[in-house]
C-alpha cells in the first residue's frame, strides 16, 4: 500500500488514539490515496534525548503498522513506549500494540523513546514497508515567535496558567527564587502559607502575614494566585480537631468564610478540600470524617461560594492521575455533589509522581472524563521524583513524564493550569518525606533548568 506524502500534520490536528480502543474514523469509507506522515522531536541532552514521534496516516485505514528507521549514528534505545520497539545496529522498529493497532484515515498516534547519542534525525521513515513522504525530522518549520521564551511567554501565547508553589522563607531570603518565580510562572500556590495551622493557628486569631507575602509578590509580578488549602487532614491545628461536630462545622464555615471573604476578587480558585479519599477509593477516615460525616465537603463548598462567588472551587487529590478506583471515587463524588447544586468547579489533580513507577498512560483520558463532567482540571502540584543522585537516563524518563503531563492538559481544553510543586530541587517537600529521592523539579539545586525544564518549555513552545 503506498503511503503517500503528506507534510507534518500540526499537532492540533494530530489524532490521539483513545486508550479504550480506537474507533476507526471513516473505515472503509475512505477514497483518499494513502499518505502517511512522521512528526519526530527530540530533546536533547548531555549524552542522550527523547523522540517523541507522531505517526499520522493520512490514507486508507491500516489494522496493524510497523514503523522502521534508521538511526543516522550510533544512537541506541534505553527505553520506549507505545510501540513494541526493537534495534539491531542503527535499524530500528516499532510495531503498535493493541490499543493502537488501527489507524482510519488522519488518525495519529504518539510514540518515544529515550536513547543516547546525539540527535540527528533519521533521514527517513517507512510505514509497513513503505516509505512515507517528506518526514519532518526537526523542529517546527514555523519558527516559534520567540523560542527563547520564558514558560510563561509561552503559556501566555496559549492562554493557559503555568504555575509553581511558592515558600515564604525561600521568597524573603533568595533573589535567584524570587526572579526565577517571577518571570517563569503566571500563577502562584503559597505552598504552606494559607493553611489553616498557618492562618489561624489559635481559634478566632489569624495570622495572614505569610499569605500576604505571597499575594503581595503575585500581585507586584502580575501573577494569578491558586489558593491552597482550606480543609485537610494535615496541617490543621489540634483546636479544632478537638471539637464537637457542631463546634466543627461551625469553626469551619468560620474559617472558610475569614480565609476566603479576606481575598475575594483577588484569589479566583480554591482548592476548597484536599485528599479526601482513601486509595481504594474509599472515604479517607479523617477527624473532618469522623466528626462531620461526608456533609463537610458540601458544606465546605457551598461555605466558600458564599465567601467569594466569583472563586472557582476545587476539590483536589493526589494518585488521581490514571484512571483507578481513587480517581473514579472522586468523578463518582464530583458528579453526585454537582447534581444536588454543590458549587464545585474544578478538580485538582496533584501529580506528585515517581519515575519508579510507570507513567499513568490514562492521564488524558481521566482528564477528559471529568471535563464531561463539565469542570475545569488542573494539575495542581507536580513533581516527578528520582532516586538521588540522578543520573542521565532518570532525568530523561523524569522530562518524558513532565511531558506527557503537560500533553495530556494542553490535550484537553478545561484543563488550564498546570502548577509545579516548587521549582527548584533546592526546596522541595520530597527528600524529608521519600528518604533516596527527590530531585523531583525542573530546575537543579543552583537555579540551573533541567531537561524537565526543556520538555515544559518546549510542549508550551509548540
Ligand atoms: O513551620 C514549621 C516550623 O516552625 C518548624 O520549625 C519546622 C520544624 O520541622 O516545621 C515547619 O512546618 C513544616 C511545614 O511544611 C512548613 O515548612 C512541617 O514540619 C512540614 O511537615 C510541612 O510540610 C509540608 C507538607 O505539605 C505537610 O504535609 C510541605 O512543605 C508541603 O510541600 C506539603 O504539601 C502538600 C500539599 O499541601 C498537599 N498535597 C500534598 C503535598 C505534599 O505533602
Amino acid at each position: 500500500m503506498k503511503l503517500l506524502s503528506r507534510h507534518r500534520m500540526s499537532a492540533a490536528t494530530a489524532v490521539l488514539a483513545m486508550a479504550s480502543g480506537i474507533v476507526v474514523a471513516g473505515a472503509g469509507s475512505a477514497s483518499a490515496a494513502p499518505g502517511c506522515s512522521v512528526d519526530y522531536r527530540t530533546n536533547g541532552w548531555g549524552g542522550g534525548f527523547t523522540a517523541n514521534l507522531t505517526v499520522t496516516n493520512t490514507g486508507d485505514p491500516v489494522d496493524g503498522w510497523t514503523l522502521e528507521f534508521a538511526f543516522p549514528g550510533d544512537q541506541r534505545i534505553t527505553s520506549s513506549w507505545n510501540a513494541t520497539w526493537s534495534q539491531s545496529g542503527q535499524q530500528v522498529s516499532a510495531t503498535n500494540l493493541t490499543w493502537n493497532r488501527s489507524l482510519g484515515t488522519g488518525q495519529s498516534t504518539e510514540l518515544g523513546f529515550n536513547a543516547t547519542g546525539g540527535t540527528a534525525a533519521p533521514a527517513s521513515f517507512t510505514v509497513n514497508g513503505v516509505e512515507c513522504g517528506d518526514t519532518d525530522p526537526g523542529p517546527d518549520p514555523d519558527p516559534d515567535p520567540d523560542p527563547s521564551g520564558t514558560l510563561r511567554d509561552h503559556a501566555e501565547a496559549r492562554g493557559f496558567l503555568i504555575g509553581t508553589a511558592l515558600a515564604t522563607g525561600p521568597l524573603s531570603g533568595e533573589a535567584s527564587y524570587r526572579d526565577i518565580a517571577g518571570s517563569e510562572f503566571n500563577v502562584v500556590t503559597a505552598e504552606n502559607a494559607m493553611k489553616w495551622d498557618a492562618t489561624e493557628p489559635q481559634q478566632g486569631q489569624f495570622n495572614f502575614s505569610g499569605a500576604d507575602q505571597i499575594m503581595d509578590f503575585a500581585e507586584a509580578n502580575g501573577q494569578t494566585v491558586h489558593g491552597h488549602t482550606l480543609v485537610w487532614h494535615n496541617q490543621t491545628p489540634g483546636w479544632v480537631q478537638n471539637l464537637d461536630a457542631n463546634a466543627m462545622r461551625t469553626a469551619m464555615r468560620n474559617h472558610i468564610d475569614t480565609v476566603v471573604g479576606r481575598y475575594a476578587g483577588r484569589i479566583p480558585s480554591w482548592d476548597v478540600v484536599n485528599e479526601v479519599f482513601n486509595e481504594n477509593g474509599g472515604m479517607r477516615d479523617s477527624f473532618w470524617y469522623q466528626r462531620l460525616g461526608e456533609s463537610y465537603i458540601a458544606d465546605a463548598f457551598r461555605a466558600a461560594r458564599a465567601a467569594d462567588p466569583n472563586a472557582e472551587l476545587c476539590i483536589n487529590d493526589y494518585n488521581v492521575e490514571g484512571i483507578n478506583a481513587k480517581s473514579t471515587a472522586m468523578y463518582n463524588l464530583v458528579s453526585r455533589l454537582r447534581g444536588q447544586g454543590v458549587p464545585i468547579d474544578c478538580v485538582g489533580i496533584q501529580g506528585h509522581l515517581s519515575i519508579q513507577y510507570g507513567f499513568p498512560n490514562d492521564l488524558r483520558q481521566n482528564i477528559q472524563r471529568f471535563a464531561d463532567l463539565g469542570v475545569d482540571v488542573k494539575i495542581t502540584e507536580l513533581d516527578v521524583r528520582v532516586s538521588t543522585p540522578a543520573d542521565a537516563n532518570e532525568l530523561a524518563t523524569q522530562a518524558t513524564y513532565y511531558r506527557n503531563v503537560i500533553d495530556a492538559c494542553l490535550a484537553v481544553s478545561r484543563c488550564d493550569q498546570l502548577t509545579v510543586w516548587g521549582f527548584t530541587d533546592k526546596h522541595s517537600w520530597v527528600p524529608d518525606t521519600f528518604p533516596g529521592e527527590g530531585a523531583a523539579l525542573p530546575y537543579d539545586q543552583n537555579y540551573q533548568p533541567k531537561p524537565a525544564y526543556q520538555a515544559l518549555h518546549d510542549a508550551l513552545a509548540g
